[in-house]
């Protein structure tokens, strides 16, 4: 029996067994007893007549099993309406499904609007973790951009993120706000949007969009979203040993003199959160190559600049926020233009990238040549920081 049908079931005979109590009161005890026992017997029948449906989209990570209040439970209705997209059919959840840690499940390079053959020319990233980023800014300490949401960090914040997919074209592809508060309007969970934002929360058109964006981070912020169920996690607190080999991919992957990756994706407590996140949330051009499969595409297909476009800066161009590597076996193509299909592709570009079989890098400016590119590592080496990479997936299943 699931653990959602015992509490339902619980609760259901609490409503009986406080009946019983309450309303049956001047009955005598025996046959106070025996209706209790017949709604016991109910509830259990019931139960093993109608499971609670397990929804395969929703609840991927089953070992967090959390009660949401209802600005957060607005918030994952949202993000799980395909009613919201014009035409209708795309969620956020169809580019995020938490099924794939919140990417595309249809794993392309970028992803399917709600006009099918629109496509847009960047990966979608994971939405797990996303909720630790810190505001974008400049950092003269380390004299580079820090945070922001989006591969450029363009959006300050979750709220002001959630807005942009729904009004872009390649995306959810709503014309303007209204289309969209409109939809909110006819949407089987209105009632509650009301009674989180108040009776008159659809009167102001941009306050009900502002919204609906906030209750999508409210989501976005729950422990559903950043579950912090790895095994790296377990290890982290004590709870098991990691394979010998996942150990000295962990090692590799800290050591300066070998992979270096922790130099811009941390395995130690990020100083804001004091959680491990993987990523330092500041900017880098790798020199990822061009992904040609993108040309094909009717996305008017131009190198993409990255952070400089967005700043106007060219210093910046071709720079893109580290990504956090939480969940990355999962989370397949790789880098802003979905370039690399595998780890193991990922892996040979750091370790090789400046024998230049990889072809030119997408924008040749700003490449960082000191970091990576020749790293020298061996083939088992390579092997042995994927399998550490392998630990960081949520929902991990102890075997015992
Ligand atoms: C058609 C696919 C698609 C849909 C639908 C979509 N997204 Fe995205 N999402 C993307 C892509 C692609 C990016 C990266 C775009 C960029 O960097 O310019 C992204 C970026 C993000 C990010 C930034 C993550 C980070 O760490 O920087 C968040 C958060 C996010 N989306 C949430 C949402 C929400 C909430 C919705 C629904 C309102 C949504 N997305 C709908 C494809 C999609
Ligand atoms: C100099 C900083 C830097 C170093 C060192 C570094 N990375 Fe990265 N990493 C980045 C940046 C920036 C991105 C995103 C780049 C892009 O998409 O253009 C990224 C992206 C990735 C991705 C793809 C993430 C995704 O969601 O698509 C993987 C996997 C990855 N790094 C693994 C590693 C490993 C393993 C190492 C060590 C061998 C490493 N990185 C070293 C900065 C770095």
């Amino acid at each position: 029996m699931s653990k959602n049908c015992i509490s339902i079931g619980s609760i259901r005979f609490n409503v009986i067994r406080e009946a019983a109590f309450n309303n049956l009161g001047n009955l005598r005890p025996p046959i106070r007893l025996f209706v209790l026992a017949i709604g016991l017997l109910l509830t259990l029948m019931q139960c093993r007549e109608q499971p609670v449906p397990v929804d395969e989209n929703t609840s991927l990570f089953p070992a967090v099993d959390l009660a949401l209040n209802p600005a957060q439970l607005l918030g994952k209705k949202l993000f799980f309406d395909t009613l919201l997209s014009n035409p209708v059919g795309r969620s956020c959840a169809s580019c995020h499904l938490p099924k794939m840690s919140f990417t595309d499940p249809e794993q392309l390079a970028v992803s399917r609007g709600a006009i099918k053959t629109k496509f847009g020319q960047r990966n979608s990233p994971t939405v797990a973790y996303a909720s630790f980023t810190p505001y974008f800014h400049y950092d003269s300490r380390d004299e580079g951009y820090v945070g922001g949401l989006f591969w450029d960090g363009r959006a300050p914040t979750l709220e002001e993120q959630a807005m942009s997919p729904l009004l872009t074209h390649h995306e959810m592809n709503n014309t303007d706000k209204t289309m969209v508060v409109d939809r909110l309007k006819k949407a089987d969970y209105r009632d509650l949007f009301l009674s989180v934002y108040g009776a008159h929360a659809f009167e102001d058109e941009d306050k009900a969009f502002e919204y609906l964006a906030e209750a999508i981070e409210e989501f976005e912020e729950t422990a559903e979203v950043s579950p912090f169920t790895s095994k790296f996690d377990y290890y982290i607190r004590g709870q098991l040993k990691l394979t010998d080999e996942e150990m000295r991919g962990l090692k590799i992957f800290n050591d300066t003199l070998k992979g270096n990756c922790a130099a811009c994706h941390p395995s130690t407590p990020d100083p804001l959160s004091n959680a491990i996140l993987f990523t330092d949330y500041t900017y880098d051009n790798l020199g990822v190559p061009v992904n040609e499969a993108l040309k094909k595409l009717d996305s008017g297909f131009v190198p993409d600049l990255g952070l400089g476009a967005f700043l106007k800066k060219p210093s910046e161009n071709g720079k893109f926020k580290v990504s956090t590597l939480r969940n990355i076996a999962n989370t397949a193509p790789y880098f802003h233009n979905g370039v690399f299909k595998t780890l193991e592709e990922v892996m040979d570009f750091y370790n090789d990238r400046d024998s230049g079989k990889f072809g030119p890098p997408e924008v040749t400016e700003n490449v960082n040549h000191d970091e990576l590119g020749n790293l020298k590592l061996t083939d088992q080496e390579m092997k042995d920081v994927i399998a550490f990479l392998k630990t960081l997936s949520d929902g991990y299943k102890f075997s015992d």
